[in-house]
């Protein structure tokens, strides 16, 4: 698992993908860039979001508010008071943390050890194990586990509470030890706000203090009225924006898992009061399927429906997926209730009520949202495409099994060789088709290298331009996935092409 991520790492270093931001100078922490590659494949997964949101979708328009928004926006939000992590220094090493993560990991390691005894079980007693009445029956097991659930959930109440002493006293009893040097020597636990600051205005006195927006739904709530009514929306319906958000997490680990710039695609989707827990569950199986129909396997998905609830939430869960570090939060679908719309309401004095021309009647509409990072669905597409094949000659093989309807670069044309003219009618069969598939030309190496380059980067297909060529307008196509080779004629190229990548 730990070599599948570092290779993740490296391949999208390698193969033009992902680079660290200002990599010149060392890098800046949890920021990357994505470079020519990355970018056509995050582009592409922003792309099927949308079409999928919106395009398919005749109550869902889209939006593209600034990040930059009024200061007020976050009091209303809640993100001032609340937008909070809980942070413990060491005070040997200076090092920083997240007392939740510290504790969080140590409840893994517990889980981890009933996962043991639950496997060794497992293979004891092969084809007749029943996994849920060993975890119900076998006492160390069952001490794993409670032991776990209880120190979670003191965990939840002293943070819920704000009884940061609880959270140190619970780090002390736990006798945990900093992950990096062993020390037990912290500081207080407190709190800090995740979201950077930036100044608006020339000179230092009259500079007014702003937020880089830590989420993009604001945006959305904020403009509620203002699209309901150029656009004459009759709820439900629903608003969509992608765009970068900002946070500065204390932790920043695992890539662009966890970011401090990153970027989001939200959906608020607005009905009448009363009706949430339908479209909550309605929106929990639409977003589901939407990942499904991405093809990267039914068993790397799961829910984790919450049990602590955010302020603003009545029902809130998280769509996990299989990531090389183990299932994590991928997309979070939240039914926020109006608590949004009533605060942002109250604090600019400005009514955001909807009228429902059918009953006749003003009223503040509920929200059900679906947020999904857009980082978090490149890495778990990119680490799950990710490849390495033996072949029948013993060879191995390196290939990105990206959907192809996400590949950054749909086809690669190779000419044989450098001359008889063949390069000249690869470029002409890139001409054809540059304006609806993105298209890549290579002619060094030997062929065999470049379709290895090509199944490196995920191109569904390589066409081979030869001598025969010349004489019958055929060449060669290659299937990523299978290597399988036809011949076919120029004239066909787009209809296979458009076969397999179309949406
Ligand atoms: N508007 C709701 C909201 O922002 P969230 O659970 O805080 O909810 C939604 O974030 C999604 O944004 C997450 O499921 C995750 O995919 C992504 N996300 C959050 N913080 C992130 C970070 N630091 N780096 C990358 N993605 C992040």
């Amino acid at each position: 698992q730990e070599d599948l991520f570092k290779n993740v790492v490296s391949h999208a270093k390698e193969y033009g993908f992902i680079f660290p931001s200002s990599e010149v100078y060392d890098g800046l922490s949890a920021v990357y860039d994505y470079a020519q590659n990355g970018v056509e494949l995050k582009k592409n997964i922003r792309e099927y979001w949308w079409k999928s949101m919106v395009q398919m979708h005749e109550n869902i328009v889209g939006l593209d508010a600034a990040i930059l928004m009024h200061p007020t926006t976050w009091k209303a939000s809640g993100h001032v008071d609340a937008f909070n992590d809980p942070l413990i220094d060491n005070k040997d090493s200076k090092k920083r943390y997240r007392a939740d993560v510290l504790i969080e990991d140590y409840a893994e390691k517990l889980n981890q050890k009933a996962e043991k005894e639950i496997e060794k079980a497992a293979a004891r007693f092969g084809e007749s194990f029943d996994r849920a009445q060993y975890e119900t029956t076998n006492p160390r097991v069952m001490e794993y586990l409670s032991r776990k659930k209880e120190i979670l959930e003191r965990m939840g109440r002293s943070l819920g509470s704000g009884d940061l002493d609880d959270v140190k006293a619970l780090i002390e009893e736990l006798e945990i030890a900093d992950p990096d040097t062993g020390s037990r020597n912290w500081t207080d636990v407190k709190q800090f706000n995740l979201m950077f600051g930036t100044k608006l205005g020339a000179s230092a006195e009259n500079a007014m203090d702003l937020y880089l927006r830590p989420e993009t739904a604001q945006g959305i709530f904020v403009n509620f009225l203002n699209v309901q009514k150029s656009g004459r929306m009759k709820i439900p319906f629903g608003i969509a924006q992608t765009g970068k958000a900002f946070r500065n997490e204390i932790v920043a680990r695992q890539f662009i898992f966890r970011m401090r710039e990153f970027e989001q695609m939200e959906m608020q989707f607005f009905v009448k009061p009363g009706e949430e827990m339908k479209w909550y569950e309605y929106w929990k199986t639409t977003r589901l399927n939407w990942h499904l129909s991405l093809g990267l396997g039914k068993e790397n998905y799961r829910f984790h429906d919450h049990e602590k609830l955010a302020h603003y939430a009545n029902a809130a869960a998280d769509i996990e997926f299989n990531f090389p570090f183990g299932f994590k939060e991928l997309e979070g679908i939240h039914s926020r209730t109006d608590f949004d719309l009533k605060a942002h309401e109250s604090y600019s004095g400005k009514k955001m009520q909807y009228f429902d021309t059918e009953e006749n009647k003003n009223y503040t509409p509920y929200v059900v949202e679906t947020s999904v990072g857009l980082d978090r669905m490149f890495l778990a597409v990119f680490s799950n495409s990710l490849k390495e094949e033996t072949l029948e000659d013993g060879s191995v093989r390196t290939v990105l099994q990206l959907p192809s309807v996400l590949a950054p670069t749909k086809a690669a044309v190779l000419p044989l060789v450098k001359k008889d003219g063949l390069p000249e009618v690869a470029r002409r069969i890139i001409d054809d088709l540059k304006w609806d598939f993105n298209m890549a030309y290579d002619e060094k190496d030997a062929v065999g290298r470049r379709y290895r380059r090509q199944d490196a980067l995920g191109t569904p297909f390589c066409i081979t331009v030869d001598h025969q060529t010349l004489e019958d307008q055929t060449v060669t196509i290659r299937h990523r996935d299978s290597m399988k080779q036809d011949r076919v004629n120029i004239s066909e190229l787009r209809g296979i092409i458009e076969n397999e990548v179309s949406m």
